[in-house]
């Protein structure tokens, strides 16, 4: 024990907090049992910061998650916040934190786990042993480009407007990123964009292909326009290793591949800063589903995606890649056995709650460990 590595929990609106409780069963567990000991901090984001504070998220925990090692994040918003101005908004919390944090690639593996072939509404060979990754620009394009706004017209109606927009030095630093993941896994790298239609899309592709062509002429890179992809990851998933893109295609992208592998409540996320001299990351950890309001508060929600990204955060922040084994092959297990969370239910499968799950895992954990 005694280690000094530092976790910021935030657990923010929604599902986020029932998740993020099994997260923090696992932790203790490690801390039990493996002697992997966090100190840990927590704070608000989202709609429950805006209800405390006025604000999405406050400088205090913007500079509580600087600081961190690794930010544990659950989920923000909810249908109580649509109607707040914009700048209050809970995702402004989570993206102000992406922002300042400058967390620009973020990962997003879709893994199907044998156990949850038929849960896929694809058929079982099209997604059985689907491992793909896919590298999210997070800090630029659309979400954050300027200028941007919604004006009032002299003739009396309205024009909305969003900038999409991208540097050169932002397309190389997060095509490196996956290149270099690319380099560990199958060494392939398919590159999405819109250069049809896009100038930015254009220069996203001649950036990815000269940053491979000088750094990484072993990977095997090819480009496919965004909405190609799309269809792709639908048809013929597997085709697929690493796909690396900006932050609009990518949202959309991970969602489509997210319900490859049967639900959104299993999809675990990071979200990486560049590394300093020592080679460490700041680094944000969390589910790729959102708050579900329509289930929050029932103790149903599926914990797996929430466990994931902490098994990613040892992977990732912590160099602890056993650990991190560990609770992947604890979930593998416990899906085998046939415990299921309602998002994942199939016929004659355990139908569980969040907390049973979450205790189901770290039984298997102890089985593991022994
Ligand atoms: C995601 C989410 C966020 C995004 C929202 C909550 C701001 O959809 O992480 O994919 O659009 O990036
Ligand atoms: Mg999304």
């Amino acid at each position: 024990m005694g280690s000094n590595k530092s976790l910021l929990m935030l657990p923010g609106d929604g599902i986020g907090p029932e998740v993020m409780g099994q997260v923090r069963c696992v932790i203790d567990w490690f801390g039990d049992r493996r002697s992997v000991g966090f100190d840990i901090k927590e704070g608000l984001v989202g709609g429950c910061a805006y209800e405390a504070h006025g604000v999405a998220v406050t400088d205090e925990v913007v500079d509580d998650a600087m600081n961190a090692d690794a930010v544990l994040l659950g989920a923000v918003g909810g249908p109580q916040w649509d109607n707040l101005d914009f700048s209050l908004k809970p995702e402004r919390g989570l993206l102000r934190l992406r922002k300042d944090l400058d967390l620009f690639a973020n990962l997003r593996p879709a893994i199907c786990f044998d156990a949850l072939v038929d849960a896929s509404s694809l058929k079982p060979e099209v997604v059985r042993g689907l491992d793909i990754l896919i590298v999210r620009e997070l800090t630029g394009g659309v979400y954050f480009g300027e200028p941007r706004g919604i004006e009032n017209l002299p003739d009396g109606t309205r024009r909305g407007v969003n900038t999409q927009v991208y540097t050169s030095p932002e397309i190389e630093r997060v095509a490196k990123v996956a290149f270099e993941l690319a380099g560990k896994r199958s060494g392939k790298v398919c590159s999405a964009e819109k250069a049809n239609v896009m100038e930015s899309g254009i220069l996203w592709r001649e950036e990815v292909q000269k940053v491979h062509d000088a750094e990484f002429p072993n990977i095997e890179l090819s480009h496919m326009y965004a909405d190609n992809c799309a269809m792709q990851l639908v048809r013929a998933p597997k085709q697929f290793d690493v796909i690396v893109t900006d932050n609009l295609f990518g949202d959309m992208l991970s969602d489509e591949a997210a319900m490859l592998t049967g639900s959104l409540g299993m999809l675990p996320s990071a979200s990486l800063g560049a590394a300093d001299a020592t080679g460490r990351r700041k680094a944000l950890y969390e589910p790729v589903h959102g708050s579900a309001p329509d289930i929050a508060g029932e103790g149903v929600a599926n914990p797996i995606a929430s466990l994931l990204s902490f098994a990613m955060a040892l992977r990732y922040s912590f160099d602890l890649s056993d650990d991190a084994d560990l609770i992947e092959n604890a979930i593998k297990n416990v899906l085998e056995g046939g415990l299921r969370t309602a998002d994942i239910m199939q016929t004659g499968k355990t139908r569980v709650s969040t907390i049973v799950m979450g205790e189901a895992i770290i039984s298997e954990l102890d089985k593991l460990a022994a």
